[in-house]
């Protein structure tokens, strides 16, 4: 199977193991990117069976409404059972790095929400420790050079992800070479930086559930 193969088999592991959980009146957490995206499409198949959607991005408030499936506003959700995402990188602990998409900050809200987590990746994203894959950063843009200099200070070194502006009119600064250790320590130290709104370390919220896909066929991590 090649790696869309591997997301397709993850998103559907993800419908079957929620949509017999759903009810009519059940709202789904939906995140964003090519993973989500599958996702989506094949939830759309069960699109009578549940209320409606929750998105992490404009992108995915679009496919979703595409396939007719209704989004709300968080804030007019009190009970979000499920959200479902993909992720760039995953540990066993399944605490992530997210945020490939620019879609961090909406992505850790929601997750926030949610009863349960579940992450679909492909195996590659299983790493044994996180931060190969450059850690997003979600920042005001005024304080893009002081947050920059913050983050070299903590051993980082950050690039500005020139032309990308997120849903929120933030920018994104990727930190490369970052020695994560305890990641929910790094990820607290990184938001507590003036001027970041928030990083891509899932790990004060990690995962609930993770559906890997591997050559053997979806693993499930908890
Ligand atoms: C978007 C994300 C995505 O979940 C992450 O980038 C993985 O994307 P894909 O499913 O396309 O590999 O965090 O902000």
């Amino acid at each position: 199977m090649n790696q869309d193969q591997l997301k397709q088999a993850v998103a559907q592991a993800a419908v079957d193991l929620i949509v017999p959980q759903l009810t009519d009146r059940s709202i789904v957490g939906v995140g964003t990117g090519s993973t989500a995206n599958f996702f989506i499409d094949l939830l759309a198949k069960h699109k009578g069976f549940f209320d409606g959607a929750v998105a992490s991005s404009d992108a995915t408030a679009e496919r979703l409404k595409g396939h007719g499936i209704p989004v709300y506003d968080l804030n007019s959700v009190s009970d979000l059972e499920f959200y479902v995402d993909g992720a760039d990188e995953t540990n066993s602990h399944l605490e992530l790095i997210k945020g490939g998409g620019a879609a961090l900050t909406r992505e850790k809200i929601v997750a926030a929400v949610a009863r349960t987590f579940i992450c679909i990746a492909d195996g590659s994203k299983l790493v044994e420790r996180l931060g190969e894959f450059p850690l997003p950063v979600e920042v005001i843009p005024m304080a893009r050079s002081h947050v920059a200099r913050e983050l070299v200070k903590l051993g980082g070194d950050p690039v500005y992800r020139d032309g990308v502006v997120t849903d929120n009119g933030n920018v994104i600064l990727d930190v490369h070479n970052l020695m994560i250790g305890f990641a929910p320590d790094v990820e607290a130290q990184i938001n507590n930086i003036v001027g970041v709104v928030t990083n891509g370390l899932f790990a004060a919220r990690p995962a609930d559930v993770l559906l890997l896909g591997t050559k053997d066929g979806v693993e499930t991590l908890k």
